[in-house]
């Protein structure tokens, strides 16, 4: 489902991000990457969804290669790909509700099919009853919630995280985890960057340990590695 074949990034600034980057994950996996500030895990997660090109090297999706795709077929890798941030990235003084159908109004999808996925969407994040809120009045939790129904509305095959829970405390991390757990059983690839170490220790799933921009461990039910220090 995703390869990376000898991925190096350098980017203009002359900062070499990554190196030597093999790296295959499976449909349906679930996968923490982790690693020091500056290692590589933000930049690895743009190539996935070609925020950024790599300087060389494959990055394949579906066995297409992301970086050989034409610009106008880009909007069709998206939809294939649901990401969300550290910093939610909603639309403010939207509701709950705006904020989750955004995209299926760009893509000019009909009334009813979008009250329907919408509903299933807020259903599936405990959101229901938020559907009406401005995202500027609730918490942080349920806003990333909210970026969460908005990333997976058109169930995209594969769901990017980059420190999803970076900006919320212990409780609402482990809820935000439990929906990622959710989605992932059912059958979404899930690939997430966090600097969490007691969530990637007890969730036993696939660890990916980065640092100085190289894959230095990769682990099967692994745990937050010892050579990394924060
Ligand atoms: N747009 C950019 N231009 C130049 N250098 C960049 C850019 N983005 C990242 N870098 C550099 O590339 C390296 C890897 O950064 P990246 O953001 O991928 O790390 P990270 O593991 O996500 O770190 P963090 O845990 O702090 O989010 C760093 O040295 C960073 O300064
Ligand atoms: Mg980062």
């Amino acid at each position: 489902m995703i390869k990376l074949i000898d991925v190096k990034k350098i980017y203009q600034s002359g900062v070499i991000a990554l190196s030597n980057i093999n790296l295959e994950i499976k449909k349906g996996e679930f996968v923490f990457l982790v690693g020091s500030t500056g290692s590589g895990k933000s930049t690895l997660i743009k190539l996935l969804y070609r925020e950024e090109i790599p300087t060389s090297g494959k990055v394949l999706i579906s066995g297409i290669n992301v970086s050989e795709l034409k610009e106008s077929k880009v909007p069709y890798l998206r939809q294939r790909i649901g990401v969300v941030f550290q910093d939610f990235k909603l639309l403010p003084n939207r509701t709950v509700w705006e904020n989750v159908a955004f995209t299926l109004r760009i893509l000019g999808v009909g009334k009813k099919e979008q009250t329907k996925k919408v509903k299933a969407a807020l259903e599936l994040t405990g959101l229901s009853e938020y559907s009406d809120f401005y995202v500027n009045d609730i918490s942080g939790g349920e806003r990333q919630r909210v970026a969460i129904a908005r990333s997976i509305i058109n169930t995209p095959p594969i769901l990017l995280a980059d420190e999803p829970t970076g900006n919320l405390d212990p409780d609402n991390t482990w809820e935000i985890m439990r929906l990622l757990t959710k989605i992932n059983a059912k059958g979404t690839t899930i690939i997430v960057s966090t600097h969490n170490k007691s969530i990637v220790d007890t969730m036993k799933k696939r660890v990916i340990t980065m640092s100085k921009g190289s894959i230095i461990q990769d682990q099967k039910e692994g745990e937050y590695s010892i050579g990394t220090n924060n």
